[in-house]
């Protein structure tokens, strides 16, 4: 039987991409650089499935493919905002993603920026490579507790979900969500949360609020500079859900003239680009796109599209189709 072929535009862990050897026919992007419109359209015309990910901007131009080969984007990833799903539904694709398999791991990372943030982490490490550590004393580097103050998480699907239980179980916080839709008030329980109705309803209320919503047009800039005035003086923005969310500008003015106390983000707008008004401001904690960067996770994903794959190629609806 004639093995379908796949293109797969970046570099997976080496287990994955023998399994993915065994079954199909496979094209790997060997130099790992992220393709442009133009590569991704002759993959779209030569193979019959893409493996795209975060970094490949499958927008219209990219999709301007009228005759495409490919039938299915199995992408590498929870979040698919990078592909325009008018133009996907147009080429008639079939666009799956990898759920569940990061959740722990991105909840983590929101923990470690959430964590570093109020303890100024980021700040006394460059102090002390940079050969400034005086020493002890009862006035260096005052940062923020965390355990019992009140936690906003905006964006209640699974990683969410997995934060409340870290910062709630693990550092006794106070829950609040604000969600599209209503949360089942047995998962709520889970974590003694309570649900309030708009963002704006939230930000007040919240010692730290940490972004868990997909990325896409109908969030883009959700926190701006009118909602960051909402957040208390003290409070914390963790973003870990895609850099689009966040108006960057805005943020960096509210960091720079004390509007909140500080932040962490792990994604950025234009990515891996960074804006420039971000990189000055010391209250704020950047990490490189870390979410899902366990062996665990990169491993667990990369199995995930297979399983996606195996389905669509079987002639079934593959259990992570979202397009
Ligand atoms: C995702 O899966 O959407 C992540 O951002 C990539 O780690």
């Amino acid at each position: 039987m004639v093995k379908p072929s796949v293109f797969v535009t970046r570099r997976w862990p080496a287990a994955v991409e023998a399994r993915l050897a065994e079954d199909y026919d496979v094209v790997l992007n060997t130099g790992d650089k992220p393709l442009a419109a133009p590569e991704l359209r002759d993959a779209l015309k030569t193979y019959d499935a893409v493996l795209p990910t975060v970094t490949d901007k499958l927008g219209a131009e990219a999709l301007d493919v009228p005759q495409a080969r490919a039938r299915i984007l199995a992408n590498y990833g929870v979040g698919y905002s990078h592909i325009d799903e008018g133009c996907a539904r147009d080429l008639g694709l079939t666009v799956t993603n990898t759920p569940d398999v990061l959740s722990e791991c991105t909840a983590d990372i929101a923990m470690t920026l959430m964590l570093m943030a109020a303890r100024r982490a980021s700040e006394g490490e460059r102090e002390l490579r940079n050969g400034q550590w005086s020493g002890w004393r009862p006035t260096h580097l005052i940062g923020t507790k965390v355990s019992g103050k009140t936690l906003g998480i905006i964006g209640f699907g699974r990683i969410g979900q997995e934060m409340a239980k870290r910062a709630h179980h693990g550092f006794g916080m106070k829950i609040l969500v604000q969600n599209r839709s209503a949360v089942d008030p047995k998962v709520l329980a889970q974590f003694n949360a309570t649900q309030v109705d708009s963002v704006d309803v939230l930000l007040p209320q919240c010692d730290f609020v940490s972004l868990h919503c997909p990325g896409g047009p109908a969030n883009r800039h959700l926190i701006n500079g009118r909602r960051l005035d909402l957040m208390k003086q003290d409070a914390f923005l963790i973003n870990t859900a895609r850099g689009e969310v966040v108006d960057e500008h805005a943020l960096a003015q509210a960091l720079w003239f004390d509007v909140i106390a500080g932040a962490g983000l792990d994604v950025y707008d234009g990515e891996p680009r960074i804006n420039p008004d971000l990189a000055g401001c010391d209250n704020l904690v950047m990490l490189p796109h870390l979410g899902s960067a366990t062996r665990e996770a990169r491993e667990a994903m990369g199995f995930r599209v297979l399983d996606n794959l195996d389905d669509f190629f079987a002639g079934r609806t593959p259990r992570d189709r979202v397009i």
